[in-house]
């Protein structure tokens, strides 16, 4: 285990803090001394204080830094109601006006809930007899869960992972093992799921995002703002609402809340909002 002394601790915290926003509070003593542990080992640099005084001045390091203290969890059809939404309401009322349509799914860690997007479209397509172009932005600080996002293989326990009834897995799936344990399987996606998602890295804390205002039908924002202080999630939620369009849809983590810009939204329960002023 790593010893940390306070000067050390508070320079983790603050750097943490201006690099990307993440709060870490006072109770978080051994999670920090774990990840700085496996970043050291990572990176290959023993001494702290050498590895501390590199995070302004090497990239690498810097991003290693951050990857190490995000928390990646997330799961297939997670809060599965949100994409139940998407294929009884919201997708049919989309496919009627007959536009092409746009997704944003910001912190979209390895890539399980874009892909549970791209499902839930490609099976409204099909129930619909829609044909109409749908392009999910996915994205994330951490190029870790990115890049696994991008690759798209996934080891999944049937056992823990609720999957939809609709779901017909060989239609979205291709098989990487001999199928010998029914209940874990390895899977990669497919490309028709691949090809609907654009991954890119974008850090949440930054002043300006690069979208235009109503550039997008759907936003996904799910999980990540309880890492933030809560003026940071409200400058991020006023920056993220502005780009989605009237009448889009929101939806939005459990747990989280829009505080002021409630007043933006219809409310239809389950975190589910829908957008009726700029
Ligand atoms: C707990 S996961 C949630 C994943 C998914 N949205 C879900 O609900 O299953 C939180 C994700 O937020 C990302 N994250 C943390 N800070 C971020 C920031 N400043 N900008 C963008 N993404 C961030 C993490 O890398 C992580 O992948």
């Amino acid at each position: 285990m790593v010893m940390l002394d306070t000067k050390q601790l508070n320079i983790i915290k603050e750097k943490l803090y201006e690099y990307c926003g993440i709060y870490l509070g006072d109770s978080k003593l051994t999670m920090i001394k774990n990840r700085i542990y496996h970043l050291m080992r990572e990176t290959q640099v023993s001494d702290i204080n050498t590895l501390l005084a590199g995070l302004d001045r090497n990239e690498k390091i810097q991003q290693s830094f951050i990857n190490s203290f995000t928390t990646n969890k997330t799961d297939f059809f997670r809060e599965d109601f949100h994409f139940q939404d998407m294929i009884d309401r919201l997708l049919p009322l989309l496919f009627r006006q007959n536009q092409p349509i746009k997704i944003f799914c910001c912190a979209s860690s390895t890539g399980q809930e874009p892909y549970s997007i791209a499902m839930s479209v490609l099976y409204a397509k099909k129930i619909y007899s829609s044909n109409v172009p749908v392009q999910i932005i996915a994205t994330d600080i951490d190029t870790d869960v990115l890049q696994e996002a991008k690759e798209g293989v996934y080891t999944i326990d049937f056992k823990v992972e609720k999957f939809p009834n609709w779901i017909d897995i060989s239609e979205y799936f291709d098989a990487l093992d001999d199928g010998k344990n029914p209940h874990v399987r390895m899977f990669k996606v497919k490309d028709k799921l691949k090809s609907m998602i654009t991954f890119r890295q974008l850090n949440l804390f930054n002043k300006r995002y690069p979208f235009t205002n109503g550039e997008f039908d759907v936003l996904f924002c799910r999980n990540v703002l309880i890492y933030f202080k809560q003026e940071d999630q409200q400058e991020i939620l006023k920056r993220l609402i502005d780009t989605l369009r009237i009448d889009g849809t929101f939806y939005l983590g459990h747990s989280e809340s829009l505080y002021q810009w409630a007043d933006k939204f219809e409310k239809l329960g389950n975190k589910i909002f829908i957008k009726t002023k700029v």
